[in-house]
């Protein structure tokens, strides 16, 4: 009997915080591959807070999901079918975007990179060497121009960006301090190279806490989060900081509505600090050179990742919602094949 393909679509936008029931698994068909095309069988799937942006009718900076489509992201699969003369039956490839939540994807051979198993194991390639390391690489060293020296503060600091962005601070030189959610996310920050870090939730002064911890201040602060930790960083920035907006998921329940609290005129003139939106797909063109310097420090065990993998197509909404509500603890992906034995050529 031929394998379906199970397939989560979105039924309706969130509002608010997203729940399981704003997407249904369906029963769809394994595509067909066409020209220059592939298709590729699921062996992980990604779940990013980025997601939350684009199943809402809210402007963005890309289309979003309309209800009724298969729910986009990126993933890695083995080839099983190509007309594409780059790849063939068994290669392993990896896409940012365009896999969706689904067993097997068609995908334009433009879409997809080779993954090399040889340089690092395969979750790696949607966590340092994808997308969110290609974000911490480029917000840090291009928008937050680090130099040795620098304090640097991250939020998100135990999450997938979070914890490259503070290995690769420390890789130049800097002071990382990390900000999350729980003790247990602070002790594995300072597993992971951070200098210090912060748990947010348990400060009732979150401002003094920062300053306690940069009593020089902070000369670059990645911001993932928004909310009340960027309340507490913007009034500790130090002469010439670099604020850099990463993203916003503390606004994940309220999608679409102002970030209401204080505003930071005064603190950023005395500072003469720059503010800068972040987006990674700007920096498409120097990916692949700073994907080969991650690659080398993968390679030689400078950078490290930890992984929360859950298992299964059935649990792909319910791991995405992990992210919205702090419970993943690194780069956080859903399992959907087991990987494919190492091949002998
Ligand atoms: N602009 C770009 O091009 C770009 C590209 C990739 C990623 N990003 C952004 O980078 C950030 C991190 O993404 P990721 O994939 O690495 O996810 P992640 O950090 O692995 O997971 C999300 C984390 O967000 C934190 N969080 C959730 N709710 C929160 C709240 N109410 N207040 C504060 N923190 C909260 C949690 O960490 P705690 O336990 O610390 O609360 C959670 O672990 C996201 O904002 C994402 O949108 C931006």
């Amino acid at each position: 009997m031929q394998e379906g393909n199970r397939q989560w679509r979105l039924v309706s936008y969130p509002e608010g915080m997203p729940v399981e029931t704003n997407w249904a698994l369906s029963d769809g068909v394994i595509p067909e591959a066409r020209a220059n095309e592939i298709v590729a069988r699921a062996i992980y799937l990604d779940v990013a807070p980025y997601m939350r942006g684009r199943i809402s009718p809210q402007r963005n900076y890309a289309a979003g999901v309309k209800p009724g489509d298969v729910m986009l992201g990126g993933g890695i699969g083995e080839v099983v079918q190509s007309n594409a003369k780059q790849f063939k039956p068994g290669d392993i490839v990896v896409t940012d975007f365009s896999f969706g939540w689904q067993q097997y994807a068609a995908l334009k051979s433009s879409a997809v990179r080779r993954v090399e198993p040889e340089i690092a194991s395969l979750p790696y390639w949607l966590d340092a060497l994808g997308l969110n390391g290609m974000t911490a690489y480029f917000a840090l060293i291009e928008a937050g121009r680090i130099k040795p020296g620098d304090t640097v503060v991250i939020s998100a600091a135990a999450g997938s960006v979070g914890q490259i962005a503070g290995q690769i601070a420390k890789l130049s030189g800097c002071r990382a301090i990390g900000i999350t959610s729980s003790q247990e996310k602070v002790a594995f920050c300072k597993d992971v190279g951070y200098d210090d870090a912060i748990n947010y939730r348990a400060e009732a002064d979150l401002v003094a806490a920062v300053a306690r911890a940069c009593p020089r201040g902070v000369d670059v602060f990645i911001d993932n989060t928004a909310g009340v930790i960027h309340e507490a960083v913007m009034q500790n920035l130090a002469t010439h900081a670099r604020v850099v907006l990463v993203g916003s998921i503390s606004l994940a329940g309220k999608f679409g509505q102002p970030d209401v609290g204080p505003r930071f005129h005064r603190q950023t003139l005395i500072a003469r600090a720059t503010i800068k939106g972040f987006l990674v797909s700007d920096y498409q063109q120097d990916q692949a050179e700073a994907r080969q310097r991650m690659a080398e420090w993968v390679k030689a065990g400078m950078l490290k990742s930890k992984f929360d993998i859950a298992k299964g197509i059935e649990n792909t909404p319910k791991a995405f919602l992990r992210l919205l509500t702090s419970q993943n603890l690194g780069k956080q992906l859903v399992q959907i094949a087991d990987e494919p034995k190492a091949r002998s050529t």
